[in-house]
């Protein structure tokens, strides 16, 4: 019954498919034009159930980032139960269409399940916990994943480390013995330390690579810096940008433009959007594809836009509306599209 109401289904589905203007620019697919690998932050729900959403990832993109259900409170809801469903659901997509799967993220001070907030231990048994917890995650996904945020924004601002729970309990060490534990599950993966802000703080930026290159001096295995990229269209400049992704290459590091987004929305300033503000976005997304371009290509791990569509309700901590991604919230592509695309496409790069 189910095969026969499927069968009636898809063809529906192909033929909407077929007539939508959305699909007819398959050679403006932006990873086909890039060196790089481009990637999306991609919500599992709509991948499951929306048509139009599942082809443009698959047609545009060719390395996912799951946005929220690879971390933590996802991953590892009780201290004993793992819960990988719909990660796996997101592995199997990503292997049968050839796409690259970075996964993020395994130690984070946010979306902790209650059950670490909740940990009662001391210090070796907060280790040998956390050890459970990343090992656990990266062997089940060896062969799925090859790239990790083992660490997610350890550092403040100013350089101090962030006071999470991992800080309180095992001390700085924790972040060190993050990435042992996964090197151990799989020495094959690549390993990053992911964070906000490392291209608009010169001083967290140069903590986080001091940091970075003592463990390495040590032979712990880091082997890139996701900078996160929440950039707005007016700061920080792109000289700033590109000096602190220079300075990271120059670190001997993968640069990952691991969650890059351009804001619009000043606090409220401006509750519509415009087509200046938009002009603006489009051409900030060129300057920062532009500078990327000029990467060592052994340095360039890839850009991953931290979404595909604008949010139709608030985004992000501060609750404001924003516009902050490629597509708008019908899926149709904005300027910032064709500014991301005119980068790769005029070659400006050199
Ligand atoms: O799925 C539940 C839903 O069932 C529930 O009804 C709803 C209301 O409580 O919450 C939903 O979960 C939310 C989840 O997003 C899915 O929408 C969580 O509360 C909310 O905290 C979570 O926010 C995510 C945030 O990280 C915290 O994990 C954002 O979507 C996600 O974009 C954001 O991404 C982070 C990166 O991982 C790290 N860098 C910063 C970046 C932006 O904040």
């Amino acid at each position: 019954m189910k095969n026969c109401f499927f069968c009636i289904l898809f063809p529906l589905i192909f033929s909407f498919h077929k007539n939508d203007k959305r699909f007819d620019n398959k050679d403006q697919a932006l990873y086909k034009n890039a060196d790089f690998p481009v990637g999306v932050a991609i919500k599992i729900k709509r991948l499951k159930n929306d048509a139009i959403y599942r082809g443009l990832v698959r047609e545009q993109f060719n390395s996912f980032t799951a946005e929220n259900i690879m971390k933590p409170s996802y991953l590892h809801p009780e201290k004993d139960v793992f819960y990988f469903d719909d990660a796996d659901y997101l592995a199997e997509f990503c292997k049968k269409n050839n796409k690259r799967l970075h996964g993020h993220t395994l130690v984070w001070h946010k979306s902790l399940p209650s059950w670490v907030e909740n940990f009662k231990g001391n210090k070796a048994a907060w280790e040998a916990m956390l050890k459970e917890h990343v090992k656990t995650i990266v062997i089940h996904y060896k062969g799925f994943i090859n790239s990790w945020d083992v660490v997610n924004e350890a550092f403040n601002d100013d350089g101090s480390l962030r006071k999470n729970i991992w800080l309180k309990n095992i001390g700085e060490s924790y972040i060190e013995k993050s990435f042992i534990y996964a090197n151990e599950a799989d020495p094959t993966a690549k390993l990053f330390y992911n964070d906000f802000n490392l291209e608009a703080s010169r001083t967290k930026l140069n903590t986080v690579l001091q940091f970075v290159a003592d463990l390495k001096s040590r032979g712990i295995k880091i082997d890139g810096i996701g900078m996160q990229m929440h950039v707005k269209h007016y700061y920080p400049d792109i000289n700033a940008i590109n000096q602190a992704a220079f300075k990271v290459q120059e670190n001997g590091l993968l640069v990952h433009y691991s969650e890059l987004s351009v804001s619009l929305n000043k606090k409220n300033k401006s509750l519509t959007l415009t087509n200046e503000m938009l002009t603006l976005q489009k051409k900030k997304i060129k300057e920062i594809v532009e500078g990327y371009m000029k990467l060592k290509k052994n340095a360039q791990f890839g850009i991953t836009i931290w979404g595909l569509s604008d949010p139709a309700v608030a985004w992000q901590r501060d609750k404001n509306i924003d516009w902050p991604f490629l597509y708008d919230q019908n899926y149709n592509p904005k300027p910032a599209y064709y500014g991301f695309l005119e980068a790769l496409t005029e070659k400006t790069g050199s």
